[in-house]
């Protein structure tokens, strides 16, 4: 079986593939391929094992009538056409679990920076206003016993509610396509609908799939149903937020913070004004970015590759 990974991926999974002898053609360049490139190289491959988000459309898989697998190397699995995978029996394989204490790692990293300003006070560092103490500047607001609303309770909203629990006691209130009765009880947390969750939450913080239903589902009209004092976190996906509307509501003080470790598009330009904004903090997508995660996930990807070479049900399939 001949495989082609279109970036170079941790060796704990190019050692796994070499090990059962399957053929791999790693994409040689640092550089992004073009997709004409991209397609050209699937084409002659049985199965692709893709990191990024290379758009896999039906499109796609009329081109590439040779593949007979994909392990994405990610969890998120919006960037594959799965009606399309499906109409041709093609098993598409995600990273599950192995990123989610880094990704909630990081929603919470945000989370605290956004209450306590901190990338705003680095900047006046750089900037040289260090200036000299003054009780009435520069001040954030503290977490503790204030509600978490958790949008998308799988396992990286399991992983952010445990920590905010912890570290802060935050009371937690979640909302999701349905219950979750055991990670109620564990955290102590209430199902409420979408309105409550807009209006109760202190923080809210986004950790759902992707689907075209929710494109921009935070924009102007349910930022204005969440209180001032609330901080939006986006470690799941940038076109969750209408990027135009969030920096209205956080220069007009209809939210008080933000937090993104994703954007729309990606990578964001250098000069959005979205990153000059004293209560906004964002990040590159760096999320699962840590060794034991990009580790992790190299081995979950390649076992999907595995199964597939020895004719068995990928074991993190998500369309079968
Ligand atoms: C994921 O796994 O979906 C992360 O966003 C990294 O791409």
């Amino acid at each position: 079986m001949n495989v082609f990974i279109n970036k170079n991926i941790p060796e704990a999974g190019i050692k796994l593939l070499q090990e059962k002898g399957i053929n791999l053609t790693v994409n040689p360049t640092e550089s992004v391929l073009s997709r004409e490139e991209f397609i050209k190289i699937c084409q002659k491959n049985d199965a692709l094992l893709n990191v990024g988000t290379n758009n896999l459309d039906e499109d796609f898989f009329q081109q590439c009538r040779n593949l007979k697998g994909i392990a994405l190397f990610s969890v998120g699995f919006d960037s594959v056409n799965i009606p399309s995978a499906n109409s041709r029996k093609i098993p598409v394989g995600n990273t599950p679990d192995v990123l989610s204490r880094a990704t909630s790692d990081v929603a919470f990293l945000l989370m605290q920076s956004v209450a306590r300003k901190s990338f705003f006070n680095h900047k006046r560092i750089l900037n040289d206003q260090w200036g000299s103490f003054d009780p009435l500047a520069n001040l954030g607001q503290e977490l503790y016993g204030k509600t978490l609303g958790i949008f998308g309770l799988g396992r990286i909203g399991f992983e952010m509610a445990q920590k905010c629990k912890v570290a802060f006691g935050m009371n937690i209130i979640y909302h999701n396509r349905s219950r979750k009765e055991d990670a109620e009880k564990e955290l102590d947390a209430k199902f409420v609908d979408f309105e409550t969750l807009l209006a109760e939450s202190d923080v809210l913080s986004v950790h759902a799939n992707y689907t075209a239903e929710n494109n921009k589902l935070f924009n102007k009209n349910t930022f204005a149903k969440m209180k001032p004092n609330s901080i939006f976190i986006n470690t799941a996906r940038g076109k969750f937020q209408n990027e135009e509307d969030l920096f209205e509501a956080l220069t007009n003080n209809i939210i008080w913070g933000a937090g993104l470790d994703v954007t729309n598009p990606e990578p964001m330009k250098y000069d959005n004004p979205l990153l000059c904004l004293p209560n906004c903090c964002i990040l590159p997508h760096i999320g699962s970015a840590t060794y034991e995660a990009r580790n992790g996930m190299a081995v979950c990807a390649a076992q999907n590759i595995i199964a597939l070479f020895e004719n068995k049900k990928m074991p993190y399939c998500v369309n079968e």
